[in-house]
């Protein structure tokens, strides 16, 4: 699968990718900040909104054993997670990236001239996967690229079925089939079903793909082949 040049890269990374389990991932970072800055040069410009990975299960979860809470005060505890990680990102990037981080995608800086800008969580009832969607319609772009620690879509789980096979290519319809509508605190899916919803109704392609792999992301971001799943319009 090939991608062309978008106008602006509309980027959802899942915060498991920069500050998994086992701590915040320095090394990928050197490498996801060394390759954008490379196609930064190259013209393109970035949106980055950022997840809220394992503080964000870690807080959600201590919040929970220590006593009774709404899913609005989960959802906080993750939009805060999402916050920190993404002024860590903003930080990375410096004097290349816009020095606010968005917060709300209904309000896009006026003088947004940096070739990044990083997002961070929103509101309760959906995941940055939404806020990405947003910024995506907002600012005319086609595509948003989901980037997690997966290869692909597959039929099943992998984990549990080792027999799942990869999905390249898929329509809203059955992906949101696959996702379910409802939305829970935290919760883990290839693309969140209130952001598939939007992005359904707005007509966007989301590529699913897999970031740690910075040879596969630099494929992506230079028009090559590259492996992961394209969700779009049925043909
Ligand atoms: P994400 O689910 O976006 O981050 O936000 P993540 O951990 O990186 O997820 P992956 O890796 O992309 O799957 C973490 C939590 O923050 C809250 C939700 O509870 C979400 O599960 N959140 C985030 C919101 O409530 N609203 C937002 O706009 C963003």
């Amino acid at each position: 699968m090939k991608i062309e040049k978008q106008p602006v890269m509309v980027l959802s990374v899942g915060g498991s990718i920069l500050a998994p389990q086992s701590g915040i991932d320095t090394a990928f970072i050197k490498g996801f900040k060394k390759l954008l800055e490379r196609h930064i040069h190259r013209g393109w410009k970035f949106v980055i909104v950022v997840g809220g990975g394992a503080a964000a299960r870690q807080y959600q979860a201590a919040a929970k054993d220590i006593g009774s809470l709404t899913r609005d005060d989960l959802d906080w505890i993750g939009i805060h997670a999402t916050r920190l990680n993404a002024h860590l990102l903003r930080t990375v990037f410096r004097r290349l990236a816009h020095p606010v981080v968005v917060k709300d995608p209904t309000r896009i800086p006026k003088k947004w001239k940096e070739p990044v800008l990083v997002g961070a969580g929103w509101k309760p009832g959906w995941s940055t996967d939404y806020v990405a969607v947003r910024l995506a319609k907002r600012l005319g772009a086609r595509m948003v690229v989901n980037l997690s620690n997966v290869d692909y879509l597959y039929t099943e789980d992998p984990k549990k079925n080792p027999a799942a096979e990869p999905i390249c290519e898929i329509d809203w319809p059955k992906f949101r089939k696959m996702v379910g509508s409802k939305w829970d605190p935290g919760m883990n899916v290839p693309f969140d079903p209130v952001a598939s919803k939007l992005a359904h109704a707005s007509k966007l392609q989301v590529v699913l793909a897999n970031g740690t792999k910075l040879e596969n992301l630099d494929a992506l971001l230079s028009g090559r082949k590259f492996f992961g799943t394209m969700i779009g319009e049925s043909k």
